[in-house]
């Protein structure tokens, strides 16, 4: 994904009831999933305007959030000085850079659909999480194609649970876990999102 996608849908992402809803509720499914505390260092995959990370940030110290959209970015920016935690926000493409720092957990809210090679990306995940860290990756379920109404670089119309299950397993995760956590209901359909949580 070399272009900034999410130029126009910025300003405004935030303001749609239906997505915080959603984020809401796989925000929750990782509280009730996973043991955060104060001393962890999280990255946000994806983070585009920090709905997802807003709602962890008091339970972390730290979130560095990953966007390559500059737009988004900005829109996270204006949240910093009333965030939770301590947050450093890097504009780059983990799908063809590495970051330096390994991390407690990896969060991500309905980004893995955008990512070309998702078996490479849980293999980066697994080299950036310390041993014994967590992922906590949630997006849509398959689906027929209808999810998007623009052009934001979707390579997957969702996932099957037990393929992503399996590409997070041969990333070498452990305790691979997938479970419903919402559904996203718009004029088009009704779709399902699952959160898949594995450990390092
Ligand atoms: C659908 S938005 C989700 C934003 C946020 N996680 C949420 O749930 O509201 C997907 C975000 O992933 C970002 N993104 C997509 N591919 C990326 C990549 N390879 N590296 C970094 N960010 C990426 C996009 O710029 C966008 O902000």
């Amino acid at each position: 994904m070399s272009n900034d996608y999410f130029a126009q849908k910025a300003q405004s992402y935030g303001q749609n009831p239906d997505r915080v809803d959603n984020v809401s509720n796989i925000a929750n499914a990782i509280l009730e999933k996973v043991e955060l505390n104060r001393s962890m260092h999280l990255l946000d995959f994806g983070s585009g305007t920090g709905l997802l990370l807003e709602r962890l940030a008091p339970h972390a110290g730290k979130i560095t959030a990953v966007d390559i959209s500059p737009s988004m970015n900005r829109q996270l920016e204006a949240k910093r000085k009333n965030l939770g935690c301590e947050l450093e926000i890097l504009e780059m493409d983990l799908e063809n850079q590495d970051l330096q720092d390994r991390f407690d957990g990896i969060i991500s809210s309905m980004t893995m659909h955008h990512v070309r090679d998702v078996g490479a990306m849980f293999r980066r995940f697994h080299q950036h999480v310390k041993p014994g860290g967590f992922i906590a990756i949630a997006d849509l379920d398959k689906e027929d194609g209808t999810f998007h109404t623009e052009d934001t670089g979707v390579f997957h119309f969702g996932f099957e649970q037990d393929a992503i299950a399996a590409a997070a397993r041969e990333a070498e995760f452990s305790d691979v876990q997938v479970r419903s956590v919402s559904v996203i209901d718009t004029e088009n359909g009704h779709y399902p999102v699952f959160l898949l949580t594995a450990t390092a």
